[in-house]
């Protein structure tokens, strides 16, 4: 039995910040930021919305396109290192917003949560435990944010995206490979509730070890860069997507870019990137897909499907 993503879902809050707001608020410039990041925009929420009202309007597009009812969903993960609360869990809200009666929980694995949320479910469908998991990475970064710090403010937004993913006959994951090394956990972190960051050294660990990746994911399926169709990275800069690019010796056209217009949204970076190419017909029924992620803890992951 294999899980198959049968329908995708997702949420941006409709008010956006640009560089160009930004330079009222630190002292930066658009011409900086985009130059070493890619960022141009980012989605910031209303004070009303929240983590589980994002994931839930995420969700609720993911069931319609996958053309399954409520009913028929035995689990729900959501990946998030910004719940609403720290009890209880956001996938418990949702669960309850959607009405759904199955199983629900969080993930946190910061901006790999994804990754691990996906391989989780794999898991969970190829025991024969689930027959229909929603899965969701949703981020209300713009809480944890220092708004006078400008290494770390002008790099995050926020939004949900979702998926289903389904027992199936026909080949869907291939496989799913998950990391994580405390040793690095002071680069990166939540402090007195704001992120803090060393932004150059996390960059040299996140590019070596994704390189890495890449190959451990390639090797364990026998297989080539360039069986590769689409890579749908975790989009934290557009220097490191850059990065994993060439490892595969892709093209940027066959790589999916969100980190422009959303910045990093951590766990919900892949789900909405995955999403969107989807919606506009860039992947394809029976492409294989590499989604990659990297994030504090550090944390780091793929996973490898054929659409
Ligand atoms: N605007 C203008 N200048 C800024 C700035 C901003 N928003 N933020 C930092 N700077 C300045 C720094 O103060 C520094 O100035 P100095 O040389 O006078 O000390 C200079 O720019 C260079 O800073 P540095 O941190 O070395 O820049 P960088 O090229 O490494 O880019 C990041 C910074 C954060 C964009 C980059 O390191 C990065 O993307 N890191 C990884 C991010 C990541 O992947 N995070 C998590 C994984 S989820």
């Amino acid at each position: 039995m294999y899980s198959k993503i049968i329908g995708t879902g997702g949420y941006l809050p409709n008010k956006i910040l640009t560089n160009k707001d930004l330079e009222s608020i630190v002292d930066t410039t658009d011409d900086w930021i985009v130059e070493r990041t890619g960022i141009k925009q980012r989605h910031i929420s209303e004070p009303s919305e929240t983590t589980s009202s994002m994931a839930t309007k995420a969700s609720i597009e993911a069931i319609k396109n996958a053309k399954i009812n409520n009913s028929d969903i035995d689990l729900i993960i959501v990946a998030t290192t910004t719940p609403d609360m720290v009890f209880p869990s956001t996938a418990c809200i949702v669960q309850n917003n959607l009405n759904i009666k199955a199983p629900a929980f969080d993930v946190q694995a910061a901006c790999t949560g994804f990754i691990y949320a996906m391989s989780i479910a794999d898991n969970f469908i190829k025991t024969g435990s689930c027959k229909n998991i929603l899965i969701i990475g949703a981020e209300k970064y713009s809480n944890l944010l220092d708004w006078s710090d400008r290494s770390t403010c002008v790099l995050f937004g926020d939004g949900a995206g979702a998926l289903i993913l389904s027992a199936n006959s026909e080949e869907g994951i291939i496989s799913t490979h998950i990391h994580a090394d405390g040793q690095y956990n002071n680069l990166l972190d939540v402090k007195d509730d704001h992120i803090r960051m060393k932004g150059n050294e996390v960059f040299k660990v996140a590019v070596n070890t994704l390189s890495k990746l890449v190959d451990e994911t390639l090797e364990k399926n026998n297989m080539k860069k360039n069986d590769i169709d689409w890579l749908v990275p975790h989009q934290a800069n557009l220097r490191i997507i850059k990065a994993a690019a060439k490892k595969l010796s892709m093209s940027l056209d066959q790589v999916v870019v969100t980190v422009d217009d959303h910045a990093n949204t951590s766990a919900a970076s892949i789900p909405l990137a995955f999403d969107q190419a989807v919606r506009d017909g860039r992947i394809k029924n029976d492409q294989v897909v590499l989604l990659e992620a990297f994030g504090s803890g550090f944390t780091w992951g793929s996973v490898l499907l054929r659409y």
